[in-house]
């Protein structure tokens, strides 16, 4: 076949047009039908029955010298126009030809730029193919007379500076740029940018490395010149490196799987994955600060910490969140609070804190509720409300100050949270009266669509609305007997009310819930006998009013949604390393 003759069925077959039926290949002399309305140039072969339906397919599929016929549109019972066969074909006018030649040139020459572009591929391939084979056989030595690597991790570099070390960890993120490539390793202590050189990049690892493998690299860290940024202002310039374990690539890539703005029921299938991430992964750093500094400030105002079971036969806040099982035959459920053990454990350490899971069984879908969050309660003995509160504030303030006062969180928050303000003291007063008021006057309605009235549980929505208004830390104060626990302290100056505490945070809203609880005996078998609950299983609380009763006040604070606020996070799941709420309880 000439060349020409071969271009054309390429070009044919490239454009799936198939050769004119009762044609030959060459074109000359040979007729073939374009039929602009019905014809099809995929299926259609040219002839009458099958016609083209442009008339560059008639072309590419009969070649530049055939004889293009159109179909014309034939008036019923009108004699066909001159030229025009009884099926209405009729010969392609000059200016149609012109315009059909031009469309065949310009097709032609695509499909050889096609095919050029396709060989140019297939021969980079095959010289790819031969230097991913060369490179298997470079192995790498450590240099002769190197001294030996000093294993650190990442947060141990700049005191290691000019020294040959070893860092193992994971390819955060690699570039290849001029001959070098750059991976950026994280070790979760932190970030460290590690360049590879000359045959460092040449080794068959090397050139398929893929984000998330691990990698041991040897060197030594070098600061950066003036201008030039990365991590603790250093790179380790790298002498040997080995790849420990390759991740997967193409589809299944770690980037793939981990999308950003990915459809939030996958990712938190995926939430081992995202935890590796940067945004995760300061959350979770900060969580971990946030906890010693809490301990810390527990230890410094001379608080114990005590572990209580998880596993309880009374409930704390309501049998409706309580998640029961069965215990050796016996009813059981998954604590609520510690609160009740902490009580207990007032006479013998005196004052107390622990830092616990409770769990709610919460049908809410809310984007602060977990079924299992971290709970930290404290309980105080012989102190007054306004004690209470003033302990409180002096928690969550000194325990600020020692997070901020670690430059490395600071920064992760600074990162998280540009715009946080540490909270100024003393933290807003407000009684539950005057947050009726207060919602009304702000036309702020209940979720029912009504106004406020004394008594109403404020609900989610209008207590976020309030505290974002007020945009400071409160104490709402003195709630409503009916709407809190069984145990709360009622208010000496009206006994409709408790002395009770939620300390609301703009972003979040409630963080905290706290109260005065009941010393008096008698009063507290009224409370179970009110709240319909059995004292039998309740003789241990009750003991603690019997052998030597105190005035004493706790709190419960919940962990996820101090974070949530501090990190500035859209919901409380966030700061949780693997969240459980209604329906998931994976991974
Ligand atoms: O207000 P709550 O229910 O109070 C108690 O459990 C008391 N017994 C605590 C005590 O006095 N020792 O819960 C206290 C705090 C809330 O303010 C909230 O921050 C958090 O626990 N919390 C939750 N956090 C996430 N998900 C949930 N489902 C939560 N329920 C309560």
């Amino acid at each position: 076949m000439s060349a020409i003759k071969e271009a054309l069925v390429q070009a044919a077959e490239a454009l799936h047009i198939s050769s004119p039926a009762a044609t030959e290949k060459d074109g000359t002399g040979v007729q073939v039908y374009v039929d602009e309305t019905q014809g099809n140039d995929e299926t259609g072969d040219g002839s009458k029955a099958s016609p083209f339906a442009t008339p560059v397919a008639a072309l590419l599929s009969a070649g530049p010298n055939s004889s293009i016929f159109v179909k014309k549109v034939l008036v019923e019972g009108e004699a066909p126009a001159e030229g025009v066969d009884a099926d209405g074909y009729a010969p392609i006018s000059a200016a149609g030809a012109k315009k059909a030649k031009k469309g065949y040139e310009v097709a032609l020459k695509k499909q050889k730029k096609a095919q050029e572009q396709a060989e140019k591929e297939k021969e980079k391939e095959g010289q790819e193919d031969k230097k991913l084979e060369e490179s298997k056989k470079i192995v790498l030595e450590e240099p002769a007379g190197a001294e030996p690597a000093k294993k650190i991790k990442i947060h141990q570099g700049v005191q290691n500076r000019d020294k040959r070390v070893k860092v193992c960890g994971w390819v955060h993120r690699l570039r290849s740029q001029k001959g070098l490539t750059f991976i950026v390793l994280r070790d979760g202590t932190g970030y460290l940018q590690c360049v590879l050189s000359g045959k460092l990049t040449q080794t068959y690892d090397a050139l398929t490395l893929t984000n998330e493998s691990t990698v041991e690299i040897r060197g030594v860290i070098k600061s950066l010149p003036e201008g030039k940024t990365a991590p603790d202002g250093h790179e380790l310039v790298a002498d040997w490196w080995q790849c420990i374990g390759k991740a997967p690539g193409g589809d299944e890539s770690f980037t793939n799987l981990v999308a950003e703005g990915a459809d939030p029921s996958i990712l938190a299938d995926r939430r081992h994955l995202v935890i590796r991430g940067e945004t995760a992964s300061a959350v979770l750093k900060v969580r971990s600060k946030v906890l010693q500094a809490f301990r810390a400030e527990f230890e410094h105002q001379g608080l114990t910490e005590v572990t209580p079971p998880c596993m309880v036969q009374t409930q704390v806040e309501g049998g409706s969140t309580l998640f029961s099982f069965d215990y050796y035959g016996q009813p059981a459920y998954l604590t609520q609070s510690s609160q009740l053990y902490l009580e207990t454990c007032l006479p013998s350490l005196g004052d107390v804190f622990c830092i616990q899971e409770s769990f709610r069984a919460e049908k809410s879908h809310t984007r602060r509720h977990l079924s299992e969050y971290t709970h930290l309660e404290a309980e105080l003995a012989f102190l007054s409300f306004d004690e209470l509160l003033a302990h409180l504030e002096e928690l969550i303030c000194g325990t600020l100050e020692r997070v901020f006062a670690d430059p490395k969180t600071k920064a992760l928050i600074e990162q998280l949270n540009p715009n946080f303000k540490m909270p100024s003291r003393p933290f807003m007063r407000m009684d539950y009266k005057d947050a009726i008021k207060y919602l009304n006057d702000k036309k702020i309605l209940t979720d029912s669509g009504e106004e406020h009235k004394v008594g109403d549980d404020i609900a989610e929505a209008a207590e976020r609305k309030m505290t974002d208004d007020l945009n400071v830390p409160i104490f709402l104060i003195n709630f409503p007997r009916e709407i809190k626990s069984f145990y709360m302290k009622r208010c000496p100056a009206d006994e409709r009310f408790t002395e009770s505490v939620d300390v609301l945070m703009p972003g979040v809203g409630e963080i905290v819930g706290g109260s005065m609880r009941m010393s008096d005996q008698k009063q507290l078998l009224e409370a179970y006998k009110t709240e319909g609950i059995d004292p039998a299983p309740y003789f241990w609380y009750t003991d603690q009013r019997k052998y030597g009763t105190s005035e004493h006040g706790g709190y419960g604070l919940g962990v996820e949604r101090f974070l949530a606020w501090l990190t500035n996070r859209w919901t409380v799941r966030e700061a949780s390393l693997y969240p459980r709420w209604t329906g998931r309880c994976t991974p």
